[in-house]
């Protein structure tokens, strides 16, 4: 991994970079981002494997100018008044997507809605151009840790898991943009940031829904309607059928098969596990790399051990409610 000092040659390497497929540390206004070309499904899995995030959290896609949206997301006259005032700035806006948007649906998290923004930053405005891509970047940190708001925490924190790193000293900001969801008639704030409600409002004119949590995790969750496998699924099991296929988290000692025998006899095809010691950031990233690979093998059903409501479970447990359905 190597930091380099954002000036044009730098740009150009970082763009030759991400059309390769790479990932690139991007300045920007309020933390650094960790940059992949939001086309190519392969270079936005490095993104997801480099920063241990779930892959049901979606991804902010960066443009250059509001204008460039325009074959990616719809966007209304709530979203056209608030790029007017706040973009080139710290606001992301969660617009409905466009059929044949061929931005790679690993991005959006199957979500139908795509969560855009235009960073007030040289660099980033120039490495996207440069790119002649969009760009899809989360925060440049592992999941779960504070954002970075310089090249050296990117760094640090990610190492050689990201190419190359543009420096261009702290982020002005440093803070995560204001996420507002517009993809419905009701306005929403799901993550607080350095635009206010009060400013978002006197723009749209009308009162702004807050949602009560800004976890990074639940918030999208609370939109998804997603992947749900082919093969029923069976929750909160506590033993299993004769045929069913286990989906486990931590200990399988007790899972007992009924009419007799353990699931630890179970063949090797019939058994995942989340997350043998029980850690919920390993089952989120486990969960549905685990049931597409379960459901390949079309099992009569697949049990689900339960998993604690509590941090990221919570999310793990809606997603499973939506996929048992
Ligand atoms: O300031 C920022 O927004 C930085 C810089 C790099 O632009 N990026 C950033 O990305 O903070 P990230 O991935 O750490 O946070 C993005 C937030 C997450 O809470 C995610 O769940 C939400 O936006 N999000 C993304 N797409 C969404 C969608 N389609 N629907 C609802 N929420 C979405
Ligand atoms: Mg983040």
């Amino acid at each position: 991994m190597k930091i380099i000092a954002a000036n044009q040659n730098a740009i150009e390497q970082a763009a030759t970079i991400l059309k390769e497929g790479g990932l690139i540390g991007m300045p920007t206004e309020t933390v650094y981002g960790l940059a992949a070309n939001a086309l190519d499904g392969k270079a936005v899995a490095r993104i997801f494997e480099a920063k241990g995030r779930p892959s049901f959290n979606p991804l902010i896609t960066h443009f250059a100018r509001a204008c460039d949206i325009e074959p990616y997301a719809e966007m209304d006259e709530r979203a056209k008044a608030l790029a007017q005032k706040f973009w080139p700035g710290p606001l992301t806006m969660i617009l409905k997507r466009k059929t044949n948007c061929p931005i790679s649906d690993l991005v959006t998290a199957g979500l139908p809605t795509l969560a855009v923004r235009v960073p007030d930053h040289k660099a980033a405005q120039d490495l996207i151009r440069a790119a002649g891509v969009p760009l899809a970047a989360p925060s440049a940190n592992p999941s779960g840790t504070l954002s970075p708001t310089s090249a050296a925490h990117v760094a640090r924190t990610l190492g050689d898991k990201v190419d190359l790193v543009l420096a261009a000293g702290s982020s002005r900001i440093g803070l995560e943009s204001t996420v507002i969801d517009l993809s419905t008639e009701q306005s929403i704030i799901l993550r607080p940031g350095g635009i206010t409600p009060e400013e978002l409002e006197e723009t749209l004119g009308h009162k702004l829904h807050i949602a009560e949590q800004s976890d990074d995790i639940k918030s999208p969750g609370q939109l998804l309607k997603h992947y749900a496998p082919k093969t029923p699924l069976r929750l909160n099991a506590v033993d299993l059928n004769p045929d069913e296929a286990l989906l486990a988290f931590g200990s399988t000692k007790f899972m007992g098969i009924k009419g007799g025998g353990a699931a630890t006899d179970l063949p090797e095809d019939m058994i995942r596990n989340l997350s043998e010691t029980g850690d919920l950031h390993e089952a989120a990233s486990n969960l549905f790399t685990m049931l597409h690979d379960m459901d390949a093998h079309n099992h009569r059903a697949i049990a689900v051990m339960s998993i604690p409501d509590i941090g990221v479970g919570i999310a793990i447990n809606d997603r499973l409610k939506r996929a048992a359905n």
